[in-house]
């Protein structure tokens, strides 16, 4: 990234035009340059966390056993790693809070654990205990003048539902919506925004697409598409029950959080832009499309389903179709687009054999990196593309009318957990200056950025090698002590100041 200054407040430029699902780039305006300026006065500046990724205490006071318990205990991840302890915050989060006090952030975004609440999934067994436990972290939470942003599933299905066959149990749909509607009315009146699912994608391609993630299923070819939709279906119905139920109350909002590496077409050739667009489709498009677009999944995403399935040999579609009644309960059921975005690919066009059957292979392109983009895990998927977040947000606005969005995961990996976490610095500098060219030069809708993570945890099947904390955890000590990161000092000021001052700020590649 360049070096230069400007402080002007440009107007909104169009970047990118649909054509026929081509995409016709525009450059953006000042693509190549840092951007002096102030986010709004009422930005939202957060930090976020999962559950089962901190929490430990995976047996502790009536906790029901999570398909992560399971995945894990099976040796499935690096080093056999667990979240049995994690970063102990169960006990520790009062530490939590006083970090986040620290940091000055207005919202903390953490996910409530299904089996800690409800140890079977069902309503039948309430665990008084877990309750308390989320009922002290709100309280502190809001004490320390912090908006709590609470995740209803952040990946740990209690095992019960997994046994009755899960996300592929259609009932799952009514099971999740106890559930939530239990959240709502137990923590609802202090809670101004709840995100029903981080990363259906991830749960569902890589739970049960190549089975890397819990409950490790590998099915590529229908499975996800089928748990794809249940989970739609449960967003849905869980949205209609709060502003049936509690909005009146809570006035609380209520979205999902999808995820997108951006995609850059490998070449400009029009078949790799279409190839980039229909990724983009078959990967984001695919949830919010049914909730924030036509109610519907995307028309590429439909009809090259039903065909490739039909030259399979199916009699149906592997992609299940929503009713007339679904299309209209689904469409509009969001009161904001939560986006989680590390980094960014690159996409070309390229026809895969029909068989085996497969999600990937319903889309034929192929994925690649570009060596020129940095990263400090070696052979890692995250590089640091700031570029693509602009670029998203653009898309979404373009795709969806100009959402009310929220940025509810963004940050860089490292493998040692350093203190003076430089790469760190400059990533979520330049990433949020290019949240802000969205915001003032774009007119994208964004309210709010989040930071993924307070503290290094287990990061799933990579267990505890990888490290994305603000703050610095020694897993090798029982106490699990936390200490700051040059990041969270970073963070704090940007925090304070509300944007790039170009006085102040220094700028580096
Ligand atoms: C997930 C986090 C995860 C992070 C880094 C996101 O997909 O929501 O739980 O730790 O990426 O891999």
């Amino acid at each position: 990234m360049g070096i230069s200054s400007s402080g002007t407040m440009a107007a909104s430029c169009v970047t990118t035009i649909l054509l026929l699902g081509i995409r016709a780039v525009v450059a953006l305006q000042h693509e190549e340059e840092f951007f002096f300026g102030d986010f709004p006065p009422d930005f939202m500046w957060g930090i976020a966390t999962g559950s089962y990724q901190i929490e430990g205490a995976w047996n502790e006071d009536g906790k029901g056993p999570s398909i992560w318990d399971t995945f894990s205990h099976e040796g499935k991840n690096y080093n056999n790693d667990t979240g049995d302890v994690a970063c102990d915050s169960y006990h520790k989060w009062e530490e939590d809070v006083a970090n986040l006090k620290r940091l000055g952030v207005k919202h903390y975004r953490f996910s409530i654990s299904w089996p800690r609440v409800l140890p079977d999934g069902t309503t039948a067994q309430v665990n008084q205990k877990g309750i308390e436990y989320y009922n002290n972290l709100i309280n502190a939470v809001r004490g320390a003048g912090i908006k709590p942003m609470v995740v209803l599933y952040h990946w740990d299905l209690p095992q019960a539902l997994q046994d009755a066959g899960g996300w592929l149990n259609e009932s799952i749909v009514d099971r999740f919506n106890d559930y939530a509607r239990f959240c709502f009315k137990t923590f609802g009146d202090r809670v101004p925004f709840w995100v029903t699912f981080i990363e259906p994608w991830s749960i569902i391609w890589l739970g049960y697409g190549n089975g890397i993630f819990a409950p490790g299923i590998q099915s590529p070819a229908e499975d996800p598409y089928i748990a794809g939709h249940n989970m739609i279906l449960s967003h849905v119905q869980a949205f209609h029950t709060y502003k049936n139920e509690f909005y009146g109350k809570f006035k609380g909002k209520v979205g999902i959080t999808a995820d997108l590496q951006w995609k850059f077409p490998k070449t400009q050739a029009p078949r790799d832009q279409e190839a980039a667009e229909r990724a983009a489709q078959f990967k984001l498009g695919w949830f919010l499309n049914p909730i924030y677009g036509s109610g519907d999944y995307p028309d590429v995403m439909k009809e090259r389903v039903a065909n490739k399935s039909k030259a399979q040999g199916y009699t149906k579609s592997r992609l299940p179709p929503f009713t007339a009644d679904q299309i209209r309960m689904n469409k509009g059921s969001g009161d904001f687009v939560g986006i989680n975005h590390y980094s960014s690919q690159l996409i070309s066009d390229h026809p895969l054999p029909l068989f085996p059957p497969s999600y990937e292979s319903d889309q034929d392109l192929l994925i690649s990196l570009d060596p020129k983009w940095k990263g400090l895990v070696p052979g890692d998927w995250l590089k640091s593309v700031p570029v693509g977040i602009r670029k998203l947000l653009n898309w979404v606005k373009s795709q969806y009318n100009n959402p009310l969005v929220y940025i509810t995961e963004n940050g860089v990996d490292d493998p040692t957990g350093e203190l003076d976490d430089q790469f760190r610095v400059g990533y979520i500098r330049n990433y949020t200056n290019e949240v802000l060219k969205a915001i003032r030069l774009d007119s994208c809708n964004v309210k709010g950025y989040t930071v993924w993570t307070l503290m290094d945890d287990f990061e799933w099947s990579s267990g505890y090698r990888i490290k994305f904390g603000l703050h610095y955890v020694n897993f090798s000590d029982p106490s699990r002590p936390r200490t700051p990161k040059a990041s969270s000092k970073f963070y704090a000021s940007l925090i304070r100041n509300n944007g790039y001052d170009s006085t102040t700020t220094t700028v580096v590649g």
